[in-house]
């Protein structure tokens, strides 16, 4: 068992404390304190108070004390709440045809797309994928991210999306980043399946999810709904089936056309990602469910296309989480405080909203009721940046790098 220890001074702890699940946020409502320390026992904190005067606690009770000399500015470690980091191979190629004018639909029928990435991630041994999840999680969590949602998706049969979300329980075992996985594994129907869309999410029902369930894989079911991929009745009853055998919901919707965020709201999935093409109505639908929008800016940098009405839906009353969607199709950057900061310039968002979207909120996408806060009694994940004013940290634009990582209470210096 660890001593007690007490980090700080931080000229500004950004605790994002008390802010509301949904709706818009001022920054006059985060809670800012001045001065402060982080005491942590046991990768929990334990109390948030004066520097000063936990300093001399920390000095009669022996505990550590980690010293930051000069100017610094503590938030909680960033939640990714939505990539496909588990993969092989690039996809320079799509990138290069949708340059020169083909679009992402188009390239996926003519051999590119996600199904180039499920030959490349289905021919390498489960070693090797390890290895490349492993790299692409440790560069998150040298980033700020503390905690990611990884997908399978790229194996689309039983054995590899199996091998997929082994993977990413390794990672997230082995590595000092908390990994949640998700099974996608409808993501598309494989070309390789003799059926129809419906059979292969019947297949999937009858043989992947109750080994997932066996195995406990993971605790969450994804489905990609759009036209070409699977249509929403058969996604409704597809996740609906899922619901029942007790996996928590998210969907990707609306990404070209709209359909999947009603389904989203129909089974009451906890987020519905993407939302490019919601319209007022699916904005409405949205602010009024319990269902969590996460928008993916990545995707809009990756593909040239417009961003999804993050400042609408706020304004509407929804909620807002944001994250990077890395893949190596749609989303190749994967630079979650980068997107976020350039996102929230073009939709208006405040401070306050932005650093929600990628904290507290984010881990309500993920079902996550320990992190997103600095409070007493949350899991010590935070990120320090050499700065006296929060603000800084969007205003570079993600040039503005954490000097430091704290996950579990133990420091990284990054
Ligand atoms: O979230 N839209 C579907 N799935 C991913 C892209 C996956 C890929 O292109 O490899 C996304 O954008
Ligand atoms: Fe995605």
């Amino acid at each position: 068992m660890h001593k007690p220890t007490l980090f700080g001074p931080f000229r500004q702890l950004i605790t994002m404390n008390n802010l509301p699940l949904k709706g818009p946020v001022s920054d006059n409502s985060l809670e800012i304190i001045e001065n402060c320390g982080i005491l942590v026992h046991d990768g929990k904190i334990k109390e948030i108070d004066s520097f000063e005067i936990l300093k001399r606690k920390a000095q009669t009770d022996e505990s550590e004390i980690h010293f930051f000399e000069g100017d610094f500015t503590a938030m909680p470690g960033m939640i990714d709440a939505h990539t496909h980091i588990c993969f092989a191979g690039s996809r320079a190629t799509d990138y290069a045809l949708r340059l020169s004018g083909k679009s992402y639909l188009e390239i996926a029928a003519i051999g590119g797309g996600i199904w180039s990435t499920v030959t490349k991630t289905r021919a390498v041994s489960e070693d090797e994928l390890y290895l490349f999840t492993k790299q692409r999680a440790l560069r998150m969590f040298y980033d700020g991210i503390t905690t990611a949602e990884v997908k399978s998706g790229y194996a689309l049969d039983v054995e590899g999306e199996l091998k997929m979300l082994r993977v990413i329980n390794k990672v997230n075992e082995e590595a000092d980043i908390d990994l949640v996985a998700t099974c996608l594994a409808a993501h598309m129907v494989p070309k390789d399946f003799s059926g129809t869309s419906t059979e292969y999410l019947n297949y999937l029902i009858n043989n992947l999810l109750p080994e997932i369930i066996e195995k406990r894989l993971s605790k969450r079911i994804d489905i990609f709904i759009e036209k070409g991929t699977f249509t929403p009745s058969e996604s409704l009853s597809y996740l609906q089936k899922a619901s029942d055998i007790g996996f928590n919901l998210a969907v990707h919707a609306d990404q070209f056309t709209c359909g999947g965020s009603e389904i989203a709201c129909k089974v009451k999935a906890v987020s519905a990602d993407h939302l490019e093409a919601s319209t007022e109505r699916e904005i409405q639908m949205l602010a009024k469910s319990d269902v969590i929008p996460v928008c993916l800016p990545g995707v809009s940098m990756g593909l040239g296309m417009s961003y999804a009405p993050a400042r609408k839906l706020l304004d509407a009353g929804a909620s807002l989480a944001i994250a990077s969607d890395w893949n190596p199709g749609s989303a190749p950057m994967g630079d979650l405080l980068m997107q976020a900061s350039v996102f929230g310039a073009y939709e208006h968002l405040t401070i306050a909203e932005t650093l929600a979207a990628i904290t507290v909120r984010a881990s309500a996408a993920l079902r996550l009721s320990n992190r997103g806060v600095l409070k007493v009694g949350y899991i010590a994940d935070f990120i320090i940046f050499a700065t006296d004013d929060y603000r800084d940290i969007l205003y570079h634009q993600g040039r503005l790098k954490p000097v430091e990582v704290v996950k579990r209470g133990v420091c990284i210096r990054v």
